[in-house]
Formats: C-alpha cells, sequence, structure tokens
C-alpha cells in the first residue's frame, strides 16, 4: 500500500513538474508558472502600484490556476521575452505577443486569444492622413515588436526611431520629435488619451493575433496551456477579462 501511495505521489509530482514547465535547465520552479511579460502594454499588461495587472495577467492567472500552478511575473524587455522561453527561464511567454512566421522558428504559440492590429497614430492636423503619408516620416516603435520589424523593412531603419517603451514613443510624437508611431490597437487607444492632440488613422497597418509563446517541443505544456485556454473561451472567463479593460464600441 504505501508502494502504492509512493508511486501515485511520484506520478502526481511528475505530471505537477511537467505541466508547469519544469525543464532540464532547472530554473523554471515545480508548481510555478513562470509568465516573462512587458508590463508597459496596457490593457494587455502594466503597472498598477506595485502589481502588475491586464487582461494578459488575468489569463495567465487563470490558467495558471487550471494547472494548479501558482503564477510569477517576470518583467522583461519586450525583446527578451522570446529568448526567456528559448532559455527555459520562463515558461511562457504572454505580451500581446504576434504570432509571427519568424517567431515561430524560435517558439511554439498556443492557439490564439486576441485579435489585433498595428494602427498608426498622429498628430491632429499633421497632414498625415493615410499609410501613403508615411513616406519619408520618421516613425516611431516600440523596440522588437512587430510595429518595429515590419515599419523598418518598409520605410528603412533611416526613418525608424525606437524606443524602450510605447509610452515612450508616444510621448516623443506629442513632443514633435517624430511624426508618427505604429503600435497595437488597443495600447494605442489608451496612450493617446493620456497624450492630448494625437489621432489614431482609421486605415490600419497590419492585422495580427496574440498568442502565448512557449518553449519549442513542450507539447505537454503547449497542451495544457490549449486546453485551458479552450476552457475560459468556452465558459466565457476570457470574454469577461477582456470586458473587464476593454469597453466594447
Ligand atoms: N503585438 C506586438 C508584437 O508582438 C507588440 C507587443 C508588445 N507587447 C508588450 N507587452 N510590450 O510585436
Amino acid at each position: 500500500m504505501k508502494k502504492l501511495i509512493t508511486l501515485i505521489t511520484c506520478a502526481a509530482m511528475i505530471m505537477c513538474l511537467a505541466g508547469c514547465g519544469k525543464t532540464a535547465s532547472g530554473t523554471a520552479q515545480a508548481g510555478v508558472l513562470v509568465m516573462a511579460t512587458n508590463a508597459e502594454f496596457p490593457p494587455y499588461e502594466y503597472h498598477e502600484g506595485s502589481a502588475i495587472v491586464g487582461i494578459d495577467a488575468e489569463i495567465a492567472a487563470a490558467i495558471a490556476e487550471k494547472m494548479g500552478c501558482e503564477l510569477q511575473i517576470e518583467d522583461i524587455a519586450f525583446d527578451a521575452i522570446i529568448p526567456e522561453v528559448t532559455s527555459g527561464k520562463a515558461d511562457i511567454g504572454m505580451a500581446g505577443m504576434t504570432v509571427t512566421e519568424e517567431r515561430m522558428e524560435n517558439v511554439d504559440f498556443s492557439t490564439t486569444y486576441a485579435i489585433a492590429r498595428q494602427v498608426v497614430i498622429v498628430a491632429e492636423g499633421s497632414g498625415i492622413t493615410s499609410l501613403a503619408d508615411l513616406e519619408g516620416k520618421t516613425i516611431g516603435v516600440q523596440q522588437g515588436t512587430t510595429g518595429d520589424i515590419y515599419a523598418s523593412e518598409e520605410f528603412g531603419d533611416d526613418h525608424i526611431e525606437r524606443y524602450a517603451k510605447g509610452m515612450e514613443a508616444v510621448q516623443a510624437l506629442s513632443q514633435g520629435k517624430i511624426d508618427a508611431v505604429i503600435i497595437d490597437n488597443e495600447p494605442a487607444k489608451v496612450f493617446i488619451t493620456e497624450n492630448e492632440g494625437l489621432i489614431i488613422l482609421d486605415e490600419a497597418y497590419a492585422d495580427e493575433e496574440y498568442a502565448i509563446a512557449i518553449k519549442k517541443g513542450n507539447t505537454v505544456l503547449l497542451d495544457q496551456i490549449n486546453k485551458a485556454l479552450e476552457e475560459l473561451k468556452a465558459d466565457g472567463t476570457l470574454d469577461a477579462i477582456v470586458a473587464k479593460y476593454i469597453s466594447a464600441e
């Protein structure tokens, strides 16, 4: 009997280790789901006092709860998130992260949980009214984001100013240091309410989808995350979290 209990405990432990992303490097802890993010991206992740809150933080907490894990959030530079996941220091990368072919070479992605757009913010009355007007202009982006990647490719490095935080790019725009900012639509909406005289162009720059990044080949964790996401979508939890942070238009 004792042997059987030990065996069961052992099996349960192994399941939990695998489930919470215990890696060979031993950096991820048993029973803990470590999420790497960049908490400069309202309403998905941002600081509220000493806490990190937002849509991603809440979805991750709900996933962790389903997995029986404790969620631990690490706030790092956006372009450090994928390396953190590939090295196994973090179990998941969740940061309003767009699924791209290039990123899929380095990480696996969960099913998508949000639809997003890259939009263009300009100063009111700037004369920039369409994407075509961006030619020859200086565009601010958050370093390493899809806004950075796409705009650098299209307009050339000389026309791109990279900032550590999206908000810094928007501030530079409101100070007249740059002509436009390319950034995700929901943070864009938040940032223009915090800086006067800015508008978002109707014409979107790119359509995207967000998903959770997981170490390549960690199918045990990937399956658990996808299963949890599916349940959260089905029972309305995901919609309720989104509705808490984004008012329907
Ligand atoms: N969706 C964009 C991307 O994946 C920007 C994400 C920025 N996220 C953040 N938490 N700063 O590149």
